[in-house]
């Protein structure tokens, strides 16, 4: 039987954002009552559809608190809120630990305050860092290299810090790259500015902007470009409703990669819009991004045991043609 939600509230801080509302939806669709805390730093309100609202800034830690205790029977928090695009980090640390590890800080604090206990995290793939050894385990050494992987590790050890002293269940999800789109084209990618690979791409075989840039064409890889693990948003948010099942089964405290396994190169990514749209996709190769790791890809096992998740929406194709589906919805294109 499906897992059933129903009568559960869970609070949804980023709801508005990209990954928040595909999570708020797999929520509504289980049952449950998804509420959206967000700023509309970088989400939508039209991304709000499927629960209540409350506009929540996480640096604010009185008001953080003031809009918890409306909801201090929530089930459980889901956080997904902060400053993401890595090269942005590296020209704005001050920004991203603001944001990130004051923001995880308060909303912390409101749930030790209220006596929330459990929690889902956003992580990232960033954290671990170079190395060689591929597919990343969970047991790997976490040594980032950007900004972005900083704070976001710093949110996770402080995270376990809360578990061992005051008892707080969670689960951190270090997702790999989030793409597509949910299959109903309401809801997609929307950054502003865009700086992900794949809506760039679209953009630029669209025809909506002049030639793309591939950042770095000579790492240590088989075509010279970064190779990434591309994960369906949507599998994402599942990845979410595994973790709320795992709550309810006991689980206490894990860290798991939610990625596919598989490497994609920059370049393949390119030549699947190509496919995909039947559209070229013009670009220059251009110097290195800061931030940029050569490759990162997942080992998924972790995932599967602990949360019994598995990707089914992560084929390449499939990733691209629901965010060509729905960026054609935006940009208004036949
Ligand atoms: N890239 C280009 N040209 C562009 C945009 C991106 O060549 O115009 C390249 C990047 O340099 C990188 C690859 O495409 O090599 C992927 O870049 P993205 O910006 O799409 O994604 P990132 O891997 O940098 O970061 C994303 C999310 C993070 C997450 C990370 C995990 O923004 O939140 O994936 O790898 F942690």
């Amino acid at each position: 039987m499906a897992f059933d939600l129903t009568g559960k509230t869970v609070i949804i801080v980023g709801g508005a954002g990209y990954i928040g509302a595909h999570v708020c939806k797999a929520i509504a669709d289980h049952g449950g009552i998804p509420v959206t805390f967000d700023n509309f730093s970088s989400g939508h309100e039209h991304a709000v559809k499927w629960g209540p609202f409350e506009t929540v800034d996480l640096r604010d830690k009185a008001s953080t608190l003031e809009a918890f205790k409306k909801y201090k029977t929530a089930h459980s928090v889901v956080h997904l809120a902060s400053s993401i695009e890595v090269g942005i980090g590296e020209k704005d640390p001050s920004g991203f630990y603001e944001n990130n590890v004051i923001g995880a800080f308060n909303l912390l604090e409101a749930m030790r305050e209220l006596a929330l206990t459990n929690l889902i995290f956003s992580s990232t793939c960033a954290t671990y860092g170079e190395t060689d050894q591929m597919p990343l385990l969970e047991s790997q050494v976490q040594n980032p290299f950007s900004v972005y992987g900083k704070t976001k590790l710093a949110i996770e050890h402080m995270i376990q810090s809360y578990h061992n002293a005051y008892g707080l269940a969670y689960i951190t999800l270090r997702y790999f790259n989030a793409s597509g789109a949910d299959s109903s084209g309401l809801i997609g990618e929307e950054h502003d500015p865009e700086t992900h690979l794949i809506p760039i791409a679209l953009a630029a075989a669209a025809g909506l902007r002049g030639k793309m840039k591939i950042f770095g064409t000579d790492y240590d890889t088989p075509d010279g470009t970064c190779i990434r693990d591309y994960i369906h948003v949507s599998d994402i948010a599942g990845a979410h409703i595994c973790g709320l099942k795992a709550f309810a089964n006991g689980l206490k405290s894990t860290e798991v990669n939610i990625g596919t396994g598989q490497g994609v190169s920059n370049l393949e990514i390119l030549q699947m819009i190509e496919t995909v749209t039947g559209l070229p996709v013009a670009y220059d190769a251009a110097p290195r991004r800061a931030g940029d790791l050569t490759r990162l890809y997942a080992d998924p096992e972790r995932a599967k045991e602990v949360l019994g998740f598995t990707a089914k929406h992560s084929n390449l194709e499939n990733i691209i043609q629901t965010a060509w589906t729905f960026h054609r919805g935006v940009w208004n294109l036949k």
